[in-house]
């Protein structure tokens, strides 16, 4: 079996990252895994060179910090011949009704006359990393279930087509913390690229932070602590926050609290202690770019090879060489 996973540095890692996917991939350790740090996904939006390179080592430093393999981890463009290759051939497996279905493009480009056209084809790069790997498991959140669904179509249609190529993958998704919630806004999900909002916590925030995000928390006036996700998203996502952290259920969390200031507190005190040995790991891993730089080409060396007979084949049968 082989688990494959990214995530894009579009921003710095917040707790929905590290709890619906990051903590998930570190914690069930497997010889042939293979999780990145998605920096041309970052490409769809604009965004600053500098600001790229810079995001793009923190959050490789957090998934080694999380405890992944040194051997399970490498930066996307590292391979982006390979993948530029592989995209190109599955968007022409891909309808245009297909892409422009996503939920994300809807949300954030459809109708945009000025939107990146690599925002429509985004989710086909998606696959094209799933495919080109020969991933079984995608692990991930549940905002990129339906990413993971058009790599499954896309494998199936091109493996009928041409021949059998490519492994159809399917998505993994976590049955607590999948769609952790802005603290500020529960209608939204916890999103690193809103960073004017004080409802995302960041794993690399100072406890400080953290406690003051928590103690501004929405929740409602109900004054009851149940889960109960329609009527009381705020407080619904502070449990399900505990629970992943603690290793309940929110229905089990709901007990340990009788106050929404009590609540605050205890959830707060545990993502602080939760984040507290992240934290500390991932600023040494960058105090030592020397050490970084050489896992880095180690994984883009082993995640080339891996690549390289799939993508032949791949040429082979649609007749491309
Ligand atoms: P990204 O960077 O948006 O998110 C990385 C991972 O974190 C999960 N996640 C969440 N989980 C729970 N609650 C939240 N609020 C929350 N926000 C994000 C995401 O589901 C994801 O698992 N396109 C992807 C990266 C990617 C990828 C891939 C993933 C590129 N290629 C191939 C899987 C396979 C992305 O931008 O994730």
């Amino acid at each position: 079996m082989t688990r494959l996973s990214g995530i894009t540095p579009s921003g710095h890692v917040q707790l929905g990252n590290y709890l619906g996917a990051v903590r998930r991939w570190a914690a069930e350790r497997e010889p042939e895994d293979l999780f990145f740090v998605s920096d041309l996904h970052a490409m769809t939006t604009p965004n600053r060179p500098q600001r790229l390179r810079a995001l793009t080592r923190e959050q490789f430093a957090v998934l080694l910090a999380a405890g992944i393999d040194p051997d399970s981890v490498f930066v996307q463009s590292d391979l982006a011949g390979e993948l530029g290759a592989l995209n190109w051939i599955l968007e022409c497996t891909c309808s245009f009704g297909e892409a422009a279905r996503m939920v994300e493009f809807k949300e954030r480009g459809a109708g945009q006359d000025g939107s990146r056209v690599g925002l429509l084809t985004y989710p086909v790069l998606m696959a094209a990393d799933i495919l080109l790997q020969g991933a079984s498991q995608v692990p991930v959140g549940s905002d990129q279930d339906q990413h993971v669904e058009l790599a499954r179509t896309l494998a199936r249609r091109f493996n009928s087509h041409y021949g059998q190529v490519f492994v159809v993958p399917e998505a993994v998704v976590p049955k607590t913390a999948a769609r952790v919630r802005d603290l500020a806004d529960p209608g939204r999900k916890m999103e690193k690229s809103s960073p004017q909002s004080p409802g995302v916590v960041f794993v690399l925030d100072e406890p400080d932070v953290i406690r003051r995000k928590f103690r501004r928390a929405v929740t409602d006036g109900l004054d009851r602590i149940r889960y109960d996700p329609d009527d009381q998203p705020g407080v619904a996502n502070l449990l399900e926050i505990l629970a992943a952290c603690t290793g309940t259920s929110p229905y089990t969390a709901a007990g340990s609290t009788s106050t929404y200031a009590e609540l605050k507190d205890v959830v707060a005190e545990t993502v602080i202690e939760e984040l507290r040995p992240l934290r500390r790991r991932t600023l040494e891993l960058l105090d030592d770019p020397a050490e970084l730089d050489r896992i880095r080409s180690h994984g883009a060396k082993r995640a080339t090879e891996r690549a390289q007979p799939r993508l032949q084949a791949a040429f082979h049968v649609t007749g491309l060489r």
